[in-house]
């Protein structure tokens, strides 16, 4: 017989006036190799039909099922119920809009940071249909493939202490985006363009080096490596508009 788990859930619906902030216990006996989205779907499946939370690919690609699983972010999918206590407390993301119970819109967080950093290749010649991509060195596809593997989950952005406190702030993951243009020779913006992107409070100097959105990535992304690696390039480069070197 496997383990008696309890679940405290988060519950509320914005939409429904009557509704108010609680959490609910539910009960399941754990079967094997349970994850957490199994658990969710059989309690909605059984005992609480009303239950919101969302799931797409049900193996960590498409980042859809992130949650605060006892007080840290992280994919409910990937999460395995034997690697958790018997008592689990599920909540939704913080920053990201409720939708209801553990359901949040992360998409239109991402949906304006990718706006507001310019997250796509800057070059003309990408919109000729006669245009030749320009070869690139495997290594350096392999490096800027390594950045691109984010899931949009918003894990790191929901463990951040600087996102939490403001609105403005695009988060390690936009960061990381920035870093992998700055990598790709297709993309034409120059390093200043790319500077006045990143080098305000809103981006590199919001950033108070708290490590959580590297902790918690469920990609293992390097973030904080591109952080270090931002930080470095504007400082060489604001030396370098210094002592007028080219
Ligand atoms: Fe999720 Fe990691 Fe991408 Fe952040 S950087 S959104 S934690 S995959
Ligand atoms: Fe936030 Fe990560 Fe910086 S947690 S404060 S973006 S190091
Ligand atoms: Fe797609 Fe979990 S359901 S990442």
């Amino acid at each position: 017989m496997g383990r008696q788990l309890k679940f405290h859930i988060f519950r509320y619906n914005p939409e429904d006036t009557n509704s108010v902030p609680r959490t609910d216990d539910f009960y399941l006996e754990e079967t094997e190799s349970m994850t957490l989205f199994i658990a969710l779907t059989r309690i909605r499946e059984e005992q609480d039909p009303s239950l919101q939370f969302d799931f797409c690919c049900r193996a960590g690609i498409c980042g859809s099922c992130a949650m605060v699983i006892n007080g840290r972010p992280g994919l409910a999918c990937k999460t395995l119920t034997r690697d958790l206590p018997a008592e689990i407390t599920l909540m939704p993301l913080p920053v990201f809009k409720l939708i209801g119970d553990l359901s949040v819109d992360t998409g239109t967080w991402f949906r304006s940071m990718n706006e507001k950093v310019g997250s796509w290749i800057h070059n003309d010649e990408a919109f000729d249909p006669d245009a030749q991509e320009e070869r690139m060195d495997n290594a350096l596809a392999e490096e800027i493939y390594e950045l691109e593997r984010c899931v949009e989950c918003g894990c790191c952005v929901a463990a951040c202490g600087t996102a939490n406190m403001r609105e403005d702030f695009v988060g390690a993951v936009a960061l990381n985006r920035i870093a992998r243009f700055m990598l790709d020779p297709r993309d034409r913006r120059g390093e200043k363009e790319y500077f006045e992107v990143i080098g305000t409070d809103e981006g590199v100097f919001g950033c108070m080096g708290l490590l959580a959105c590297e902790d918690v990535c469920p990609k293992e992304l390097p973030l904080q490596d591109q952080l270090g690696i931002l930080r470095r390039k504007m400082g060489w480069s604001a030396l370098k508009r210094l002592f007028r070197v080219k």
